[in-house]
């Protein structure tokens, strides 16, 4: 098969999609990748890297489309790229789709056969590609926002960890799944008060054990969302419904009720955002201010720690790229539930439900269309 890893091109996005090692396992499987000039310059990896793996470096992105039959990336195509595609391509990369109509269109009009890496998902439930870049984004949550929490950067100036004889600062965090559990453990370790908020009573005793008690847990009713949110110095939003629109668990009046220079940040804000208040938000352009408080809603938080992201994210796509390659797409996906659960859109048709849901669409099943 041939496999085409552009160069990302979203706002300070620097991951690339794959790493010479992935790109050797390749070509040793007898694959061609092409790669676009410098497009792991940012991770930190030379194309003469790439070419020792056995890559062909090619000069733009269009040299890398229009040859490729697998597109494989990081982030979702953005409308600068839309015009690159091949009708019929497959593409291998986040897509996020229950945010995107935009995206939608067009991956339906170009009949392209696009797995989503956010839904594909083991026979344990789990998302094995999320799982590292929610780490990531998890861990990062807390640094980001002690970090807007301080009196140069308008926040209330309150230091996470307090000092003896002053008050350890609050943070809350709403989805106790991997995003939440990984801000929880850097919030604890820099010595803030946690209080986690899932509606998964199994996940709350599991976060619970955890901690050993260290971190106040609660079901999502609304006055044990409101009180938490009330007294908050950092808010975090990490609830998650797989492929689906992410639901709105605070609302605009609760963030009213947080004191200013409050920091929240809403990490699902790739499936749409859990605050009433949350709006897409870019590396350079990272916080926005509502009601005094300020959010923090960049769309690819793991973009800005590149190199550990980069070989986070390939270690988790690599065996799911080697099915597609090794297989072809349509056999390999007829042999995998995992990524079957992955495929969002197939031949002109929605193939996820909450995807189909979310914009009043109908949907069909994978295995029917590749019948
Ligand atoms: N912004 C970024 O750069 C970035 C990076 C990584 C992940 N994410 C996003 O972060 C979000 C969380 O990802 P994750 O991997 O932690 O998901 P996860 O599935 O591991 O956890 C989600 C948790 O939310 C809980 N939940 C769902 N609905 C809820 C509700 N109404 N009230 C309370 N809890 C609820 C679930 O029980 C689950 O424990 C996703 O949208 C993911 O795409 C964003």
């Amino acid at each position: 098969m041939i496999i085409g890893i552009p160069r990302e091109i979203k706002d300070h996005e620097y991951r690339v999609s794959s790493t010479p090692a992935c790109v050797e396992q390749l070509t040793e499987g007898g694959h061609a990748v092409l790669i676009q000039e410098g497009a792991g310059v940012g991770t930190g990896i030379s194309d003469h890297e790439f070419e020792e793996a056995g890559a062909t470096i090619v000069r733009d992105a269009k040299s890398v489309f229009d040859r490729a039959e697998l597109i494989v990336k990081v982030k979702e195509p953005l409308p600068a790229e839309y015009g690159l595609f091949r009708e019929g391509q497959a593409l291998f990369t986040f897509l996020h789709l229950a945010a995107d109509r935009a995206l939608t269109e067009f991956l339906l009009k170009k009949k392209i056969w696009a797995i989503g890496y956010e839904t594909l998902e083991a026979d344990d439930g789990s998302l094995p590609i999320l799982v590292p870049m929610s780490e990531i984004a998890g861990r990062m949550a807390v640094q980001i926002g002690a970090y807007y929490l301080e009196s140069q950067n308008a926040g209330k100036g309150i230091l996470l960890s307090g000092v003896p004889g002053v008050r350890h600062g609050e943070v809350v965090i709403i989805g106790g799944g991997i995003v939440g559990a990984n801000a929880a453990r850097i919030a604890r370790a820099m010595g803030a008060r946690v209080t986690l908020i899932d509606k998964n009573a199994n996940r709350l005793k599991e976060l619970d054990d955890r901690f050993g008690g260290d971190v106040t847990t609660l079901t999502p009713l609304k006055k044990n969302i409101a009180t938490s949110v009330a007294k908050a110095d950092l808010l975090i939003g990490a609830v998650l419904v797989a492929g689906g629109r992410a639901p709105k668990v605070v609302s605009g009046e609760m963030i009213r009720s947080m004191e200013g220079g409050s920091v929240v940040v809403d990490v699902a804000v790739d499936q749409g955002g859990c605050f009433e208040t949350t709006r897409p938000t870019t590396h350079s352009e990272p916080v926005y201010e509502v009601d005094e408080v300020i959010h923090y809603a960049v769309t690819n938080i793991p973009g800005a720690v590149a190199r550990t992201s980069t070989f986070a994210l390939t270690n988790a796509t690599l065996p799911y790229l080697s099915e597609i390659a090794d297989s072809g797409f349509g056999p390999a996906v007829l042999q995998s539930e995992a990524l079957q659960k992955g495929v969002n859109t197939l031949k002109g048709h929605l193939t996820h439900p909450l995807v189909a849901e979310a914009f009043g669409l109908n949907h069909r099943a994978v295995k029917t269309l590749l019948a």
